[in-house]
């Protein structure tokens, strides 16, 4: 059955990748909503035109990570659609920060990201689509939100190389590196209120993001960066020393 995976499927950007996803792959016949809340799972599937699958999954968890492993074992979908886009992000000075909170980002940023599409890639075939969110924060590190941003360097990296790696298998690989958009993300994160940089930047709507994503994937794009603002960091961040951006980019 033609399948298309989305996780942190539950809120913000991931609810409208799943919102999307028929008009933008008409031939997905299966979905696979996963977060760790169910209701909202239930909720947004019923909405969908495409026959949707809740996985309540913390994708923080080796045994959660080994139920998706198995349900695609069991299910052998034919997954057309991979979307990792579960992320968390929290405000602080490493020194400052729970340390479960520094590995609940490293965990579902990194880990997760990785062991999902390792568990996913050998049921992908030929016109495959993975999606990986990444963010801004991927370009330069951002101080008081180092470890976030240095997860997301990860997931744009991991995206480029793994596109490399699956480019005989003509399975794309696009990192999406949006700019701050109003979602649960920021008060999950204790952002909101807490930081000059996000009340000062152009916010993204995650309806546009969603949106362009899918356009980037389909043209088989490498990455796709909403919003000329973001476009132009993305080169500054390229060309000028990265000592001097970190100091301009500080959240
Ligand atoms: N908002 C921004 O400013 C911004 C900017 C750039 C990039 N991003 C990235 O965009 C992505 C989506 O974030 P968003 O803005 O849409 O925020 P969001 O509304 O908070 O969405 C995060 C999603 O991840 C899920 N999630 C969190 N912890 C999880 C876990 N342990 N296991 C499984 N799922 C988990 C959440 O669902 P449950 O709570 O139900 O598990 C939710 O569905 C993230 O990767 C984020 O880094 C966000």
């Amino acid at each position: 059955m033609k399948t298309a995976i989305i996780t942190g499927a539950s809120s913000g950007l991931g609810r409208e990748y799943a919102l999307q996803l028929a008009e933008n792959f008409p031939e997905v016949e299966e979905v696979w909503l996963i977060a760790r809340r169910k209701p909202l799972l239930d909720e947004l599937g019923a909405k969908l035109s495409v026959p949707a699958v809740s996985l309540p999954l913390d994708l923080t968890s080796d045994g959660d990570l080994d139920a998706l492993a198995r349900k695609l074992r069991e299910e052998a979908p034919d997954v057309t659609v991979l979307v990792n886009c579960a992320g968390c992000g929290y405000l602080a000075n490493v020194a400052d920060t729970d340390p479960q909170l520094l590995s609940r980002m490293t965990d579902l940023n990194m880990r997760a990201m990785t062991l999902v599409t390792r568990a996913v890639l050998p049921y992908m075939g030929e016109g495959g689509h993975i999606v990986n969110v990444s963010s801004i924060a991927s370009f330069c590190p951002n101080a008081r939100m180092t470890v976030y941003s240095s997860t997301k360097a990860y997931v744009s990296s991991f995206s480029l190389g793994l596109r490399e790696e699956l480019r005989e298998r003509k399975i794309s690989v696009t990192a999406v590196c949006s700019g701050p958009m109003d979602t649960e993300f920021l008060d999950v994160g204790g952002i909101k209120g807490n930081s000059k940089m996000f009340k000062t930047l152009p916010y993204c709507d995650p309806k546009k993001v969603a949106a362009g994503s899918y356009r980037a994937a389909k043209a088989d794009r490498a990455f796709h960066t909403p919003r000329a603002f973001f476009k132009l960091y993305r080169g500054l961040a390229k060309v000028l020393p990265s000592t001097l951006v970190v100091k301009l980019a500080k959240t």
